[in-house]
Protein backbone atom coordinates (compact mmCIF):
# COMPACT_ATOMS: atom_id res chain seq x y z
CA UNK A 1 0.00 0.00 0.00
CA UNK A 2 1.27 3.49 -0.39
CA UNK A 3 0.60 6.89 1.73
CA UNK A 4 0.85 10.42 -0.52
CA UNK A 5 1.91 12.96 1.67
CA UNK A 6 3.96 12.08 4.39
CA UNK A 7 3.29 14.71 6.85
CA UNK A 8 1.22 14.35 10.32
CA UNK A 9 -1.29 12.22 9.58
CA UNK A 10 0.49 10.37 6.99
CA UNK A 11 3.81 8.97 8.65
CA UNK A 12 1.05 8.21 11.70
CA UNK A 13 -0.61 6.21 9.37
CA UNK A 14 2.62 4.77 7.40
CA UNK A 15 4.13 3.88 10.20
CA UNK A 16 1.06 1.81 12.10
CA UNK A 17 0.21 -0.04 9.00
CA UNK A 18 4.00 -1.01 8.76
CA UNK A 19 3.77 -1.87 11.79
CA UNK A 20 1.60 -4.20 11.71
CA UNK A 21 3.20 -6.25 9.32
CA UNK A 22 2.30 -4.41 5.81
CA UNK A 23 4.59 -3.14 3.50
CA UNK A 24 4.08 0.62 2.69
CA UNK A 25 5.70 3.22 0.84
CA UNK A 26 5.25 7.02 1.64
CA UNK A 27 5.56 8.87 -1.20
CA UNK A 28 5.80 13.09 -0.08
CA UNK A 29 7.26 16.02 -2.23
CA UNK A 30 9.14 17.24 0.33
CA UNK A 31 13.11 15.96 -0.56
CA UNK A 32 14.17 17.99 3.47
CA UNK A 33 11.49 15.46 5.09
CA UNK A 34 12.99 12.77 3.14
CA UNK A 35 16.53 13.46 3.99
CA UNK A 36 15.80 14.02 7.35
CA UNK A 37 14.53 10.85 7.76
CA UNK A 38 17.63 9.01 6.31
CA UNK A 39 19.53 11.06 8.75
CA UNK A 40 17.45 9.61 11.66
CA UNK A 41 15.72 12.76 12.54
CA UNK A 42 11.72 12.82 12.51
CA UNK A 43 10.08 16.03 12.87
CA UNK A 44 6.84 15.01 14.00
CA UNK A 45 6.64 15.30 18.13
CA UNK A 46 3.85 12.43 18.68
CA UNK A 47 4.64 10.27 21.37
CA UNK A 48 6.25 7.17 19.95
CA UNK A 49 5.70 7.68 16.53
CA UNK A 50 9.73 8.33 15.81
CA UNK A 51 10.09 4.83 17.21
CA UNK A 52 7.61 3.20 15.14
CA UNK A 53 8.97 4.92 11.77
CA UNK A 54 12.25 4.04 11.82
CA UNK A 55 11.65 0.42 13.29
CA UNK A 56 9.84 0.12 9.98
CA UNK A 57 12.19 1.74 8.04
CA UNK A 58 14.58 -0.82 9.90
CA UNK A 59 12.65 -3.99 8.68
CA UNK A 60 12.01 -2.64 5.41
CA UNK A 61 8.30 -2.62 5.93
CA UNK A 62 8.17 1.35 5.41
CA UNK A 63 9.99 3.33 2.47
CA UNK A 64 9.84 7.12 2.41
CA UNK A 65 10.43 8.66 -1.05
CA UNK A 66 9.97 11.25 -3.77
CA UNK A 67 9.54 8.83 -6.51
CA UNK A 68 5.32 8.83 -7.74
CA UNK A 69 6.07 5.94 -9.81
CA UNK A 70 6.33 3.62 -6.43
CA UNK A 71 2.56 4.60 -6.21
CA UNK A 72 1.72 1.68 -9.27
CA UNK A 73 3.17 -1.44 -7.33
CA UNK A 74 0.32 -0.33 -4.29
CA UNK A 75 -2.91 -2.02 -4.10
CA UNK A 76 -4.38 0.61 -2.35
CA UNK A 77 -3.43 4.58 -1.98
CA UNK A 78 -4.56 6.50 0.17
CA UNK A 79 -4.42 10.56 0.05
CA UNK A 80 -3.19 12.39 3.59
CA UNK A 81 -1.63 15.44 1.91
CA UNK A 82 -2.50 18.70 2.92
CA UNK A 83 -5.59 20.96 2.60
CA UNK A 84 -5.36 24.29 4.12
CA UNK A 85 -8.36 26.57 3.88
CA UNK A 86 -7.54 30.25 2.24
CA UNK A 87 -9.44 33.04 4.06
CA UNK A 88 -12.95 31.94 5.60
CA UNK A 89 -13.22 28.51 4.30
CA UNK A 90 -12.26 27.96 0.60
CA UNK A 91 -9.73 25.02 0.14
CA UNK A 92 -6.61 25.43 -1.29
CA UNK A 93 -6.57 22.57 -2.90
CA UNK A 94 -2.88 22.66 -4.54
CA UNK A 95 -1.63 19.39 -2.83
CA UNK A 96 -4.87 17.71 -3.38
CA UNK A 97 -4.63 18.42 -7.27
CA UNK A 98 -0.83 17.75 -7.79
CA UNK A 99 -1.15 14.43 -5.50
CA UNK A 100 -4.15 13.43 -7.42
CA UNK A 101 -2.50 14.47 -10.65
CA UNK A 102 1.22 12.39 -9.84
CA UNK A 103 -1.49 9.65 -8.84
CA UNK A 104 -3.36 9.75 -12.50
CA UNK A 105 0.38 9.40 -14.64
CA UNK A 106 0.40 5.57 -12.15
CA UNK A 107 -2.61 4.57 -11.68
CA UNK A 108 -3.47 1.13 -13.18
CA UNK A 109 -6.49 -0.87 -13.15
CA UNK A 110 -7.74 -2.35 -9.89
CA UNK A 111 -6.06 0.14 -7.50
CA UNK A 112 -8.44 1.69 -4.83
CA UNK A 113 -7.94 5.24 -3.74
CA UNK A 114 -8.52 6.43 -0.69
CA UNK A 115 -9.02 10.43 0.56
CA UNK A 116 -7.87 10.57 4.09
CA UNK A 117 -7.33 14.33 3.81
CA UNK A 118 -10.08 16.86 5.19
CA UNK A 119 -12.44 18.50 2.12
CA UNK A 120 -15.53 20.27 1.66
CA UNK A 121 -18.34 17.88 0.48
CA UNK A 122 -18.24 17.22 -3.12
CA UNK A 123 -14.20 17.63 -2.92
CA UNK A 124 -13.40 13.82 -4.00
CA UNK A 125 -16.45 13.28 -6.53
CA UNK A 126 -15.94 17.28 -8.04
CA UNK A 127 -12.27 17.28 -8.07
CA UNK A 128 -10.17 13.72 -7.05
CA UNK A 129 -12.41 11.63 -9.26
CA UNK A 130 -11.91 13.89 -12.74
CA UNK A 131 -8.11 14.24 -11.70
CA UNK A 132 -7.90 10.34 -11.57
CA UNK A 133 -9.39 10.19 -14.84
CA UNK A 134 -7.41 11.86 -16.20
CA UNK A 135 -5.29 8.35 -16.87
CA UNK A 136 -7.79 6.86 -19.28
CA UNK A 137 -9.11 4.70 -16.25
CA UNK A 138 -12.89 5.06 -15.42
CA UNK A 139 -13.65 5.19 -11.36
CA UNK A 140 -15.80 2.57 -10.14
CA UNK A 141 -15.24 0.59 -12.78
CA UNK A 142 -11.90 0.40 -13.63
CA UNK A 143 -10.61 1.77 -10.02
CA UNK A 144 -12.26 2.00 -6.54
CA UNK A 145 -12.54 5.10 -4.78
CA UNK A 146 -13.50 5.94 -1.04
CA UNK A 147 -13.46 8.84 1.18
CA UNK A 148 -12.94 7.77 4.75
CA UNK A 149 -12.05 10.42 7.26
CA UNK A 150 -8.90 10.94 9.69
CA UNK A 151 -10.40 11.99 12.89
CA UNK A 152 -7.42 11.42 15.07
CA UNK A 153 -6.25 14.01 17.53
CA UNK A 154 -2.23 14.96 17.78
CA UNK A 155 -1.14 14.11 21.29
CA UNK A 156 -2.85 10.71 21.27
CA UNK A 157 -2.80 9.58 17.47
CA UNK A 158 -1.37 6.17 17.20
CA UNK A 159 -3.65 4.98 19.93
CA UNK A 160 -6.76 6.41 18.18
CA UNK A 161 -5.90 5.20 14.72
CA UNK A 162 -5.66 1.44 16.52
CA UNK A 163 -8.90 2.13 18.01
CA UNK A 164 -11.44 4.93 16.54
CA UNK A 165 -13.99 3.45 14.14
CA UNK A 166 -13.82 4.51 10.42
CA UNK A 167 -15.79 5.79 8.54
CA UNK A 168 -16.03 4.89 4.64
CA UNK A 169 -17.91 6.37 2.02
CA UNK A 170 -17.24 5.12 -1.93
CA UNK A 171 -17.93 6.43 -4.88
CA UNK A 172 -20.31 3.56 -5.48
CA UNK A 173 -20.78 0.43 -3.57
CA UNK A 174 -18.19 -1.65 -4.84
CA UNK A 175 -15.68 1.00 -3.47
CA UNK A 176 -17.64 0.85 -0.01
CA UNK A 177 -17.27 -2.18 0.39
CA UNK A 178 -14.00 -2.70 -0.57
CA UNK A 179 -12.38 0.00 1.41
CA UNK A 180 -14.31 -1.43 4.73
CA UNK A 181 -12.88 -4.40 3.67
CA UNK A 182 -9.36 -2.93 3.44
CA UNK A 183 -9.50 -0.99 6.80
CA UNK A 184 -11.27 -3.73 9.03
CA UNK A 185 -8.31 -6.01 7.61
CA UNK A 186 -5.34 -3.93 8.17
CA UNK A 187 -6.47 -2.18 11.08
CA UNK A 188 -9.18 -4.43 12.91
CA UNK A 189 -11.36 -1.47 13.97
CA UNK A 190 -14.99 -1.07 13.37
CA UNK A 191 -15.56 0.31 9.82
CA UNK A 192 -18.84 2.54 9.68
CA UNK A 193 -20.24 2.03 5.77
CA UNK A 194 -21.93 5.23 4.43
CA UNK A 195 -24.47 5.95 1.10
CA UNK A 196 -21.86 8.51 -0.27
CA UNK A 197 -18.27 9.68 -0.48
CA UNK A 198 -20.55 13.18 0.86
CA UNK A 199 -22.00 11.56 3.78
CA UNK A 200 -18.39 10.45 4.95
CA UNK A 201 -16.82 14.03 4.30
CA UNK A 202 -19.62 15.42 5.87
CA UNK A 203 -18.89 13.22 8.99
CA UNK A 204 -15.30 14.78 9.73
CA UNK A 205 -16.66 18.23 8.98
CA UNK A 206 -19.22 17.85 11.67
CA UNK A 207 -17.14 16.12 14.40
CA UNK A 208 -14.55 18.76 14.18
CA UNK A 209 -17.88 21.44 13.97
CA UNK A 210 -19.19 20.00 17.56
CA UNK A 211 -15.63 19.56 19.37
CA UNK A 212 -14.74 23.51 18.30
CA UNK A 213 -18.35 24.79 19.02
CA UNK A 214 -18.22 22.96 22.26
CA UNK A 215 -14.93 24.41 23.09
CA UNK A 216 -16.70 27.74 22.40
CA UNK A 217 -19.64 27.04 24.98
CA UNK A 218 -16.88 25.90 27.69
CA UNK A 219 -14.89 28.78 26.79
CA UNK A 220 -18.13 31.09 27.37
CA UNK A 221 -19.03 29.27 30.26
CA UNK A 222 -15.33 30.02 31.78
CA UNK A 223 -16.27 33.44 31.72
CA UNK A 224 -19.61 32.77 32.78
CA UNK A 225 -17.97 31.21 35.96
CA UNK A 226 -15.33 34.02 36.33
CA UNK A 227 -18.08 36.66 37.18
CA UNK A 228 -19.32 34.72 40.14
CA UNK A 229 -15.87 33.03 41.06
CA UNK A 230 -16.95 30.31 40.27
CA UNK A 231 -14.73 27.23 39.41
CA UNK A 232 -15.90 26.13 36.08
CA UNK A 233 -14.02 22.93 36.11
CA UNK A 234 -16.52 21.74 38.48
CA UNK A 235 -19.51 23.16 37.05
CA UNK A 236 -18.56 20.77 34.13
CA UNK A 237 -17.81 17.89 35.83
CA UNK A 238 -21.53 18.36 37.57
CA UNK A 239 -23.15 19.36 34.08
CA UNK A 240 -21.85 16.78 32.91
CA UNK A 241 -23.46 13.79 34.78
CA UNK A 242 -27.45 14.27 33.38
CA UNK A 243 -27.57 11.45 30.66
CA UNK A 244 -28.51 13.16 27.27
CA UNK A 245 -29.02 11.19 23.64
CA UNK A 246 -26.91 8.00 24.15
CA UNK A 247 -24.39 9.66 26.44
CA UNK A 248 -24.14 12.71 29.31
CA UNK A 249 -23.94 16.13 28.51
CA UNK A 250 -20.48 16.31 27.74
CA UNK A 251 -19.05 20.27 27.64
CA UNK A 252 -15.67 20.11 26.82
CA UNK A 253 -12.65 22.30 28.43
CA UNK A 254 -12.36 25.61 28.46
CA UNK A 255 -8.79 26.67 27.11
CA UNK A 256 -6.13 29.23 25.95
CA UNK A 257 -8.00 28.61 23.18
CA UNK A 258 -8.47 26.64 19.96
CA UNK A 259 -5.00 25.46 16.79
CA UNK A 260 -3.95 23.51 14.74
CA UNK A 261 -4.88 22.63 11.54
CA UNK A 262 -8.22 21.36 11.48
CA UNK A 263 -10.23 22.65 14.70
CA UNK A 264 -9.47 26.46 12.74
CA UNK A 265 -10.50 25.75 9.59
CA UNK A 266 -13.17 22.57 9.47
CA UNK A 267 -16.18 24.97 10.75
CA UNK A 268 -15.23 27.55 7.97
CA UNK A 269 -15.44 24.83 5.12
CA UNK A 270 -19.04 23.88 6.84
CA UNK A 271 -20.03 27.57 6.75
CA UNK A 272 -18.38 28.59 3.05
CA UNK A 273 -19.77 25.22 2.11
CA UNK A 274 -23.63 26.14 2.96
CA UNK A 275 -22.99 29.40 1.78
CA UNK A 276 -22.11 28.73 -1.48
CA UNK A 277 -25.88 26.38 -1.37
CA UNK A 278 -27.77 29.85 -0.24
CA UNK A 279 -27.81 28.52 3.49
CA UNK A 280 -26.63 30.81 6.60
CA UNK A 281 -24.64 29.04 8.81
CA UNK A 282 -24.30 30.67 12.25
CA UNK A 283 -22.78 28.13 15.26
CA UNK A 284 -19.26 27.44 12.78
CA UNK A 285 -18.21 30.81 12.65
CA UNK A 286 -19.35 31.95 16.28
CA UNK A 287 -17.69 28.92 17.34
CA UNK A 288 -14.56 30.35 15.63
CA UNK A 289 -15.16 33.65 16.93
CA UNK A 290 -14.94 32.87 20.62
CA UNK A 291 -12.06 30.79 20.11
CA UNK A 292 -10.44 33.02 18.28
CA UNK A 293 -10.99 35.31 21.32
CA UNK A 294 -9.62 33.29 23.78
CA UNK A 295 -5.67 34.26 23.29
CA UNK A 296 -6.15 37.83 24.09
CA UNK A 297 -8.30 36.78 26.83
CA UNK A 298 -5.86 34.55 28.78
CA UNK A 299 -3.38 37.29 28.01
CA UNK A 300 -5.29 40.04 29.50
CA UNK A 301 -6.13 37.69 32.40
CA UNK A 302 -2.12 38.26 33.17
CA UNK A 303 -1.88 41.36 33.29
CA UNK A 304 -5.64 42.05 35.57
CA UNK A 305 -4.05 39.57 38.08
CA UNK A 306 -0.18 40.79 37.59
CA UNK A 307 -1.81 44.19 38.25
CA UNK A 308 -4.38 42.88 41.32
CA UNK A 309 -0.42 41.39 42.46
CA UNK A 310 0.82 45.20 42.62
CA UNK A 311 3.24 44.34 39.60
CA UNK A 312 3.53 46.62 36.50
CA UNK A 313 2.53 44.06 33.23
CA UNK A 314 4.53 46.73 30.98
CA UNK A 315 7.78 45.59 32.62
CA UNK A 316 6.82 41.95 34.27
CA UNK A 317 8.54 39.38 32.85
CA UNK A 318 6.41 36.53 31.38
CA UNK A 319 7.69 33.32 31.05
CA UNK A 320 5.46 31.55 28.58
CA UNK A 321 5.89 27.31 29.22
CA UNK A 322 4.29 25.36 26.17
CA UNK A 323 4.44 27.25 22.60
CA UNK A 324 2.59 24.37 20.47
CA UNK A 325 -1.51 24.52 19.87
CA UNK A 326 -2.05 21.70 22.43
CA UNK A 327 -0.77 19.75 25.14
CA UNK A 328 1.86 16.85 24.17
CA UNK A 329 2.72 17.66 20.56
CA UNK A 330 5.06 19.66 19.02
CA UNK A 331 2.84 21.33 16.52
CA UNK A 332 2.44 25.21 16.01
CA UNK A 333 0.31 25.37 13.19
CA UNK A 334 -2.45 28.21 13.97
CA UNK A 335 -1.20 27.80 17.59
CA UNK A 336 -3.14 30.03 20.28
CA UNK A 337 -0.38 30.58 22.27
CA UNK A 338 1.25 33.17 19.87
CA UNK A 339 -1.92 35.36 20.55
CA UNK A 340 -1.28 35.36 23.84
CA UNK A 341 2.56 36.20 23.79
CA UNK A 342 1.73 38.62 21.11
CA UNK A 343 -0.47 40.93 23.71
CA UNK A 344 2.05 40.37 26.21
CA UNK A 345 4.77 41.76 24.63
CA UNK A 346 2.67 44.67 23.15
CA UNK A 347 1.70 45.72 26.83
CA UNK A 348 5.86 45.67 27.30
CA UNK A 349 6.21 43.11 28.89
CA UNK A 350 9.48 40.54 28.92
CA UNK A 351 7.98 37.14 27.44
CA UNK A 352 10.35 33.94 27.04
CA UNK A 353 8.92 31.24 25.75
CA UNK A 354 9.67 27.29 26.08
CA UNK A 355 8.77 24.42 24.51
CA UNK A 356 10.83 21.22 24.60
CA UNK A 357 8.88 19.66 21.87
CA UNK A 358 8.72 22.31 18.97
CA UNK A 359 11.35 23.00 16.68
CA UNK A 360 13.67 26.04 17.75
CA UNK A 361 13.73 27.90 14.33
CA UNK A 362 10.14 27.50 13.70
CA UNK A 363 9.55 29.15 17.00
CA UNK A 364 11.78 31.86 17.07
CA UNK A 365 10.23 32.51 13.55
CA UNK A 366 7.05 32.74 14.35
CA UNK A 367 7.27 34.29 17.99
CA UNK A 368 10.03 36.43 17.15
CA UNK A 369 11.76 35.72 20.51
CA UNK A 370 14.75 32.89 20.80
CA UNK A 371 13.18 30.36 22.76
CA UNK A 372 15.06 29.86 26.12
CA UNK A 373 17.55 26.34 25.87
CA UNK A 374 16.02 25.56 29.36
CA UNK A 375 13.21 25.59 31.85
CA UNK A 376 15.10 27.10 34.35
CA UNK A 377 16.44 29.92 31.73
CA UNK A 378 13.20 30.64 31.06
CA UNK A 379 11.63 31.24 34.51
CA UNK A 380 14.45 33.18 36.13
CA UNK A 381 12.76 35.72 38.11
CA UNK A 382 9.41 35.75 36.35
CA UNK A 383 6.79 37.18 37.70
CA UNK A 384 4.50 35.59 35.73
CA UNK A 385 4.47 31.59 34.37
CA UNK A 386 2.19 31.04 31.69
CA UNK A 387 1.81 26.54 31.44
CA UNK A 388 0.06 27.16 28.15
CA UNK A 389 0.23 23.51 26.55
CA UNK A 390 1.47 20.86 29.77
CA UNK A 391 3.14 18.60 28.08
CA UNK A 392 4.09 15.68 29.84
CA UNK A 393 7.89 17.22 30.47
CA UNK A 394 6.15 19.46 32.23
CA UNK A 395 3.66 17.87 34.74
CA UNK A 396 6.33 16.95 37.46
CA UNK A 397 7.88 20.69 37.40
CA UNK A 398 9.24 21.45 40.87
CA UNK A 399 7.79 24.63 41.46
CA UNK A 400 9.39 25.02 45.28
CA UNK A 401 12.85 24.94 43.34
CA UNK A 402 12.08 27.61 40.15
CA UNK A 403 14.03 30.25 40.57
CA UNK A 404 10.85 32.80 39.95
CA UNK A 405 10.22 36.52 41.43
CA UNK A 406 8.26 36.98 44.63
CA UNK A 407 5.02 36.21 44.16
CA UNK A 408 4.95 34.53 41.01
CA UNK A 409 1.34 34.55 39.51
CA UNK A 410 0.95 30.77 37.51
CA UNK A 411 -1.10 31.01 34.22
CA UNK A 412 -3.18 27.89 33.64
CA UNK A 413 -4.24 27.95 30.21
CA UNK A 414 -4.54 24.20 29.66
CA UNK A 415 -3.00 22.55 32.82
CA UNK A 416 -6.30 21.96 35.19
CA UNK A 417 -4.43 21.76 38.18
CA UNK A 418 -6.27 20.21 41.08
CA UNK A 419 -7.91 21.89 43.80
CA UNK A 420 -4.71 20.62 45.58
CA UNK A 421 -2.15 21.65 43.35
CA UNK A 422 -3.79 24.84 43.27
CA UNK A 423 -3.46 24.71 47.15
CA UNK A 424 0.02 23.60 46.90
CA UNK A 425 1.09 26.27 44.86
CA UNK A 426 -0.22 28.68 47.01
CA UNK A 427 1.65 27.43 49.88
CA UNK A 428 5.16 27.70 48.01
CA UNK A 429 3.91 31.62 47.53
CA UNK A 430 2.36 31.42 44.14
CA UNK A 431 -0.24 33.43 43.02
CA UNK A 432 -2.66 30.92 40.65
CA UNK A 433 -5.01 32.38 37.87
CA UNK A 434 -7.01 29.99 35.08
CA UNK A 435 -9.21 30.02 32.48
CA UNK A 436 -12.69 29.99 34.74
CA UNK A 437 -10.68 28.67 37.70
CA UNK A 438 -10.95 30.33 41.42
CA UNK A 439 -7.88 32.99 41.50
CA UNK A 440 -6.17 33.73 44.74
CA UNK A 441 -6.54 36.75 47.04
CA UNK A 442 -2.52 36.30 47.36
CA UNK A 443 -0.98 39.18 49.33
CA UNK A 444 0.90 41.55 46.78
CA UNK A 445 4.38 41.74 47.20
CA UNK A 446 5.33 44.65 49.23
CA UNK A 447 8.39 45.31 47.64
CA UNK A 448 7.36 45.27 44.23
CA UNK A 449 5.26 47.61 42.15
CA UNK A 450 2.54 49.77 44.03
CA UNK A 451 -1.04 48.96 43.34
CA UNK A 452 -3.00 52.13 41.87
CA UNK A 453 -5.64 52.57 39.67
CA UNK A 454 -5.16 50.91 36.04
CA UNK A 455 -5.06 54.56 34.15
CA UNK A 456 -2.31 55.67 36.38
CA UNK A 457 -0.17 52.63 36.43
CA UNK A 458 0.59 51.93 33.08
CA UNK A 459 1.17 54.13 29.54
CA UNK A 460 1.22 53.85 25.78
CA UNK A 461 0.06 50.18 24.21
CA UNK A 462 -0.64 48.50 27.54
CA UNK A 463 -2.98 51.31 27.97
CA UNK A 464 -5.34 50.65 25.53
CA UNK A 465 -5.77 47.31 26.43
CA UNK A 466 -7.07 48.06 29.45
CA UNK A 467 -8.95 50.42 27.66
CA UNK A 468 -10.56 47.41 25.80
CA UNK A 469 -10.69 45.16 28.64
CA UNK A 470 -12.84 47.10 31.20
CA UNK A 471 -15.62 48.40 28.75
N1 LIG B 1 -2.79 16.94 11.85
C1 LIG B 1 -3.90 16.44 12.36
O1 LIG B 1 -4.05 16.33 13.59
C2 LIG B 1 -5.02 15.97 11.48
C3 LIG B 1 -6.04 15.18 12.03
C4 LIG B 1 -7.04 14.72 11.22
C5 LIG B 1 -7.08 15.06 9.88
N2 LIG B 1 -6.10 15.85 9.36
C6 LIG B 1 -6.17 16.18 7.93
O2 LIG B 1 -5.22 15.33 7.28
C7 LIG B 1 -4.62 16.01 6.19
C8 LIG B 1 -3.12 16.04 6.36
O3 LIG B 1 -2.83 16.79 7.52
P1 LIG B 1 -1.35 16.85 8.10
O4 LIG B 1 -1.46 17.54 9.41
O5 LIG B 1 -0.74 15.51 8.05
O6 LIG B 1 -0.66 17.81 7.02
P2 LIG B 1 0.91 18.04 6.84
O7 LIG B 1 1.03 19.40 6.27
O8 LIG B 1 1.61 17.68 8.09
O9 LIG B 1 1.33 16.96 5.74
C9 LIG B 1 1.06 17.07 4.40
C10 LIG B 1 2.20 16.40 3.65
O10 LIG B 1 1.83 16.26 2.28
C11 LIG B 1 2.99 16.52 1.50
N3 LIG B 1 2.55 16.84 0.15
C12 LIG B 1 2.00 17.99 -0.31
N4 LIG B 1 1.69 17.88 -1.62
C13 LIG B 1 2.06 16.63 -1.99
C14 LIG B 1 1.98 15.92 -3.20
N5 LIG B 1 1.46 16.47 -4.29
N6 LIG B 1 2.46 14.66 -3.22
C15 LIG B 1 2.99 14.09 -2.13
N7 LIG B 1 3.08 14.72 -0.94
C16 LIG B 1 2.61 15.96 -0.88
C17 LIG B 1 3.67 17.66 2.22
O11 LIG B 1 5.03 17.77 1.84
C18 LIG B 1 3.49 17.25 3.67
O12 LIG B 1 4.56 16.46 4.12
C19 LIG B 1 -5.28 17.39 6.15
O13 LIG B 1 -6.37 17.36 5.28
C20 LIG B 1 -5.75 17.58 7.57
O14 LIG B 1 -6.84 18.47 7.64
C21 LIG B 1 -5.07 16.30 10.12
Amino acid sequence: MAVIGFGYVGSCIAATLADRGFDVVGVDTDPRLIEELARGYCRFQEQGLADMIFRGVTTGRLRVTTDSAELASADVVLIAVGTPIREKGALADEQLRGACLELSRHLRQGQLVVLKSTVPPGTTRDVVLPLLEQSGLIGGVDFGLAFTPERLAEGTALAELRTFPIVAGGLEPDSTRDVAAFWHRVLGVEVIPLDSLESAEIVKLADNWWIDLNIALANELAKFCALYDVDVLDVIAAANTIPKGKGTVNILLPSVGVGGSCLTKDPWMVWRSARRRGVEILTAPAGREVNAGMPEYTAQLAIDELVKLGKNPATAKVAVLGLAFKNNTGDLRATPTRGVVETLVETGAQVRIFDPLVDVAHAEELFGITPAASLQEAVQDADCIAVLALHREFEDIDFAALPVARSCLLLDGRAYYSKEKIASLRRLGYLYQGIGRVGAPAAPDPHSYPVAPVSRLVEGPVAALYVESGS
